[in-house]
């Protein structure tokens, strides 16, 4: 038999998928790596788990404990499941552009959330700030998963060496959204050490202030934009910039139509974030032949953004698509 005893245990060891779409024949081989194969959905449950599992096993968390983080969906319900799991109990807050499925999902595995307006991180009444405010005041454990060196650490344990391991180490160029810039910094860190040649690519949208800040070291303020988990309007713990070989920056409109044709074209069926990763691999590919292997991460599923993305009403509304364009 091969069965498992708890969903904990099937979190992680994510396959790698051949991409086609915007990579020439010619040109790289390229993969992404599918992290919605996680059970909550999203790459979110690996950081969760090893962040809870470690402030446990050192005894600064115990059963019974109230923990709380502010999340952009993803993290919200890898908590939730994480924390019913270790007897714990669950708090997030998220602002309102948060996709209604990420939301009806953190509260489906029975946390409690708190909806914020969408201010900059340090206005009071931001997703983060709340968190933060809520934490010191109650005495909960923060994840605090922007910061933590322990979000970094969960992918240099794991979803780095899955990578190193999956592709036979013929890996040349790493491509990752940041958003806390957990993945991309714990990831990239391991695979360096394996191959020093190995090309960290970071990917951000349009707005964020992390593509100045790597290029230039300067905090710009960024703009608001609409895709979901990844890029920051302030520098954060979890971003390692000395690991960043380049850093691509996506637009919002390109980032959606990339992961519409994505799920048409390939039958993969994953989150904004993702698209951005695909587009900024296409961008990243156009230098490179058959001798390089590109992987790309894909954080989440595109089936929590049904109402989004997915949605054709949707993209007329934000001016991403046109008024009378019919897709099918
Ligand atoms: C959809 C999505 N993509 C990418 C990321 C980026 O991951 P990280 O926070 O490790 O940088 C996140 C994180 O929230 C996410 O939710």
């Amino acid at each position: 038999m091969r069965t498992y005893d708890n969903i904990l245990d099937l979190i992680g060891h994510t396959p790698l998928l051949k991409l086609r779409t915007g990579i020439p024949p010619d040109g790289p081989r390229a993969y992404v790596k599918l992290e919605f194969f996680n059970p909550t959905g999203s790459v979110k449950d690996r950081m969760t788990l090893h962040i809870i599992k470690k402030a446990m096993a050192e005894g600064r968390l115990k059963a019974g404990d109230t923990v709380i983080d502010n999340t952009s969906g993803n993290t919200g319900s890898a908590l939730a499941m994480v924390a019913k799991l270790m007897g714990l109990k669950a708090i997030l807050t998220t602002p309102e552009k948060t996709s209604k499925e990420k939301i009806d999902l953190i509260k489906s595995y029975g946390a409690e959330l708190i909806i914020t307006p969408e201010v900059p991180h340090d206005d009071p009444r931001s997703f983060y700030a709340v968190a933060r405010r809520l934490a010191k005041e109650k005495g909960y454990f923060d994840l605090d998963q922007y910061d933590s060196q322990d979000n970094v650490e969960s992918h240099y344990l794991s979803t780095g060496p899955e990578i190193w391991e999956d592709t036979d180490g013929q890996i040349t160029h790493f491509v990752c959204g940041i958003g806390t810039g957990g993945t991309f910094s714990g990831a990239a860190r391991f695979l360096k050490e394996k191959n020093h040649k190995i090309k960290a690519i970071a990917v951000d949208p349009e707005g964020s202030m992390f593509t100045d800040y790597i290029r230039y070291r300067k905090e710009t303020a960024g703009h608001p934009y609409k895709v979901e988990g990844i890029g920051s309007d302030v520098m954060t713990g979890a971003m390692h910039p000395d690991v960043v070989d380049e850093i691509i920056t996506v637009s919002d409109k390109d980032s959606f139509h990339r992961a519409r044709l994505i799920a048409r074209e390939e039958g993969i069926s994953a989150g904004g974030s993702s698209g951005t990763v695909a587009y900024a691999m296409e961008q990243a590919a156009r230098d490179l032949g058959p001798e390089s292997l590109m992987v790309g991460i894909f954080a989440d599923s595109g089936i929590k953004y049904l109402s989004k993305c997915y949605s054709d009403d949707w993209m007329r509304r934000q001016g991403f698509m046109p008024q009378e364009e019919v897709a099918r």
